[in-house]
């Protein structure tokens, strides 16, 4: 009860108008340590993931891990999965309402098993998001859906390797079956896969623990399901979300960061959409640092979320509040979730001028953005606050920042480091 008022008491306070400058390090992937950390499932010896970030939903996945019967061991970034008592193939509600990719243990389980029930994911604040996709992928190879009482059950002697063509490329949907095809019998391709970098790094530690994946990162995946999978050790990439949010927060400051430990290629379609308006991005030759600065006012550009490598849905939100501070009009579409704007009306509290309708946010620029007391919707809506709070005239206090700790890590630290007055309050 304690813990649940600090996360809806706790609070930050920006003091803004202080461009940023300086060097920030890029954690690990939160999208990627998830259905890496469930894919330790498919396998009884002792898995290792480094550069895991230390975020609420990593220790959701742990937990859950750690209630299916697995020993999780967690030291700085890395996370040590062994083999512990035999495991459990239910997935409680409580954790699935916690985090929705705890849908992610359903593959994996009822590939090993043959048996797996998770809680149905709810809808969430971004929309309704059911895993219909997952499931038919699921019957598909094999196996048995039922659902009662808000709990779906899989059931499958055996897991047969068959052509499954996705209705649309989900992320989750992608994982989910490439790990359950990994220990399927026989050959699945997977058609309109998802192609995240997200997707590529499960397959590779997949391969890493003995699994036959080509083709991750196309439209077409081939699995060559194994009879069993055996330990590894493997460094999960950098979030690219994260990367994109610091890229935004040094346009929208007018600042210039160095922004380190990235993987450029990743943030291909955001690099070309900043430097479209103005802004000045090197990478170094390893692509791995980037170097983002202001150098002239900004202009005003489109944007369209879509499946990567389209422009992320996780960046839609920063995006905008870069918009609201560029003279001129622009237009942002949401094509990936159907309630993703609920940041537009908390900026209009800062005097941004947007207008919504339906999938589309026409956003006027203004001249500055006063603060506020403002509320957080949903993880990257936080993120979008946080950089209007450090731009903003003014004291800016985010409420409901519970969110912003499901992705962002030792956010405030990393921001007061390169010149941000910002604190969070108890
Ligand atoms: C992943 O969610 C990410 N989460 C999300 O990150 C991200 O926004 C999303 O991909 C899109 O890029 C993780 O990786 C843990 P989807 P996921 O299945 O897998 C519909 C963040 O802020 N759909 O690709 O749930 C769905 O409703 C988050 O870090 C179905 O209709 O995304 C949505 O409209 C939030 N049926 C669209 O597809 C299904 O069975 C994309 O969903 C599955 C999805």
């Amino acid at each position: 009860m304690i813990a649940l008022l600090k996360e809806f008491m706790d609070k930050i306070l920006i003091e803004g108008g202080t461009p940023l400058k300086g060097v920030v390090e890029v954690s690990g992937s939160k999208n990627s340590a998830l259905p890496c950390l469930f894919a330790t499932l498919l396998t009884e010896e002792e898995c290792v993931l480094e550069n895991v970030p230390d975020l609420v939903d990593i220790d959701t996945a742990c937990s859950l891990l750690s209630f299916l019967g697995k020993k999780v061991n967690r030291k700085d970034h890395t996370v040590t999965i062994q083999s512990g008592t035999s495991l459990s193939t239910e997935a409680p509600y409580d954790l699935v309402r916690r985090m929705r990719a705890s849908a992610l243990v359903l593959g994996p389980l009822l590939a090993r098993l043959g048996h797996a029930s998770a809680s149905l994911p709810g809808g969430c604040a971004i929309g309704v998001r059911p895993i219909d996709i997952h499931l038919s992928g699921f019957e598909r190879l094999g196996a048995e859906t039922q659902l009662s009482q808000g709990i779906v059950t899989l059931k499958a002697r055996k897991l047969l390797g068959k052509r499954i063509d996705f209705a649309f490329p989900s992320v989750g949907a992608t994982e989910n079956l490439l790990m359950a095809s990994a220990l399927a019998q026989g050959r699945t391709v997977i058609h309109n896969a998802a192609r995240e970098p997200e997707i590529v790094d499960c397959a590779n530690f997949l391969n890493k623990m003995g699994a036959e994946i080509e083709g991750a990162g196309s439209k077409t995946i081939h699995i060559l399901g194994k009879k069993s999978l055996r330990g590894a050790r493997h460094r999960v990439i950098p979030d690219r979300i994260e990367t994109a949010t610091y890229l935004l927060a040094a346009a929208a400051t007018q600042g210039e960061l160095l922004i380190q430990a990235v993987h450029a290629s990743h943030n291909q379609i955001l690099i070309q959409s900043l430097e479209k308006i103005g802004m000045e991005i090197l990478a170094d030759a390893r692509n791995a640092s980037l170097i983002c600065r202001y150098f002239k006012p900004l202009k005003p550009l489109n944007i369209v979320t879509g499946p990567y490598p389209k422009f992320p849905t996780d960046v839609q939100a920063q995006w905008m509040t870069l918009m609201t501070l560029v003279s001129g009009k622009s237009v942002i579409q949401e094509a990936i979730f159907e309630n993703r704007f609920l940041h537009a009306a908390e900026l209009c509290r800062m005097g941004a001028r947007i207008e919504v309708d339906g999938n589309r946010a026409f956003v006027t620029g203004v001249k500055q953005l006063s603060g506020a007391d403002v509320m957080v919707s949903d993880l990257r809506a936080g993120a979008a606050m946080v950089i209007a709070g450090l731009v903003a005239k003014g004291k800016t206090r985010i409420h409901r920042i519970y969110h912003l700790d499901r992705g962002y890590e030792n956010l405030e630290e990393k921001l007061r480091n390169v010149g941000a007055q910002i604190q969070r309050v108890h």
